[in-house]
């Protein structure tokens, strides 16, 4: 048999990746003052001890005035690089390679938990640096209606926010992460400057696609010059966001960006309005995919597919057909945090091979001694579905 692509191994620059399963940045709302606490390490081991090939640490904040809501996890400044090693160690230890999204949610900054009516957070004294953490974007253009005006970032503040993102990429990699993936998706900061509803500026990162180009691709510049040569980096992309900014126009800032030094595009979408998104695939079996497919053929670089991408079959078929190079799967990690392990089995590899041999050993020697049941998680895949 030959092994299936999903578990033949990917090499990035220096970086050697056990397969092709990656988990995606997933918040977690629940940093103290920036710092992860026990449950991260919990969170991401138990993905990498599932058995994905690259496991992201969730989207951590180049400044404090970048961080979404309360308990999201900071980079802005070097007391936060021995701390965070810990979830790299972690996932390391585990047999995955560890990866970090860098984010700054802009205009979206200071927001409640998804699971409190999503809206800009109102002041209160548990939040001491209310003012300080200061929604900031291209423009003065509110989110959506109940979300404050942001302030524009002044012309000469640029360089500034750039060597944020530019600081957080050092301390990524002296934290002892592999990957790094930079969040231009979602509506927020990188995002809002490429799109044309959101950036209305009229100097020279505004306007012309050229000019709305030109932040993310000098942040891109500069976080390269700080992130090793041998280490891959990643952009995470919304590949249509319904306001101006979809597939044609991701292709062409690919082509500018991939000379800077981007290895591989995370196609993710939606983001810059709260409107839900016009897609009329939105929620089936791997709604993304067509964008990831399109950006490899048409820009010519490694694509990450992510969006609703359950179960192995599914995501073999997604490589064999030439789609992308990756598949990150985000929530069906948290409804089975041993996806890889049940992905190889179904696919017809031993699997329990990618699993801690704690628990692999034991397992295999269950299926090897005869026990002619399944296990809980068995199901045939998406082709049942079909
Ligand atoms: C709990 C949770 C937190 C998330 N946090 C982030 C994040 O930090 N950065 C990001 O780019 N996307 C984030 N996402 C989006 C996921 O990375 C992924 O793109 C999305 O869940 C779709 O993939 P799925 O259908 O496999 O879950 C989050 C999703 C969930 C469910």
């Amino acid at each position: 048999m030959t092994t299936p692509l999903l578990f033949t191994p990917l090499e990035l620059r220096g970086v050697r990746l056990r397969n092709r399963v990656v988990v995606p940045p997933m918040l977690q709302y629940k940093g103290e003052a920036g710092l992860p606490v026990d449950w991260h390490a919990i969170n991401v081991g138990r993905f990498a001890a599932g058995g994905a090939g690259l496991v992201f640490v969730e989207s951590t904040k180049v400044e404090r005035r970048g961080a979404g809501t309360v308990g999201d996890l900071l980079l802005s400044e070097d007391r936060f690089v021995e701390p965070i090693s810990r979830l790299a160690r972690v996932i390391a230890e585990n047999g995955s390679v560890p990866g970090i999204q860098l984010g700054h949610s802009g205009r979206k900054a200071r927001g409640r938990f998804p699971w409190q009516q999503r809206g800009p957070l109102e002041r209160s004294p548990e939040i001491p640096d209310f003012d300080a953490w200061e929604p900031v974007a291209p423009s003065a253009v509110p989110f959506a209606e109940g979300w404050p005006a942001p302030r524009a970032l002044e012309l000469s503040e640029l360089p500034g926010v750039i060597d944020a993102w530019a600081q957080a990429a050092r301390r990524a990699h002296r934290a002892g992460f592999e990957v790094l993936e930079l969040h231009v998706a979602h509506g927020f900061l990188l995002h809002s400057f490429l799109s044309p509803h959101a950036n209305r500026r009229e100097d020279a990162y505004g306007g012309s696609e050229a000019n709305r180009m030109r932040f993310p691709l000098e942040v891109i510049e500069a976080v390269r010059a700080q992130w090793p040569e041998d280490k891959p980096l990643f952009l995470r992309l919304s590949m249509e966001d319904d306001a101006g900014w979809g597939p044609d126009e991701n292709v062409r800032f690919v082509r500018a960006a991939k000379p800077l030094g981007v290895d591989a595009i995370d196609c993710s979408s939606g983001g810059t309005t709260d409107k839900p998104p016009s897609l009329p695939t939105v929620n089936t079996y791997g709604f993304q995919v067509p964008w990831a497919a399109k950006l490899r053929r048409e820009a010519e670089i490694p694509t990450m597919a992510v969006g609703l991408i359950i179960h192995g079959d599914q995501a073999e078929r997604i490589l064999q057909d030439g789609d992308a190079d990756l598949i990150a799967v985000g929530r069906e990690f948290l409804h089975n945090p041993n996806w890889a392990v049940d992905a190889a089995l179904k696919l017809g590899l031993d699997g329990y091979d990618v699993a801690p041999v704690q628990a692999g050993w034991w397992l295999s020697q269950r299926a090897k001694r005869g026990f002619g049941g399944n296990p809980s998680t068995w199901q045939t895949g998406r082709a049942a579905d079909d």
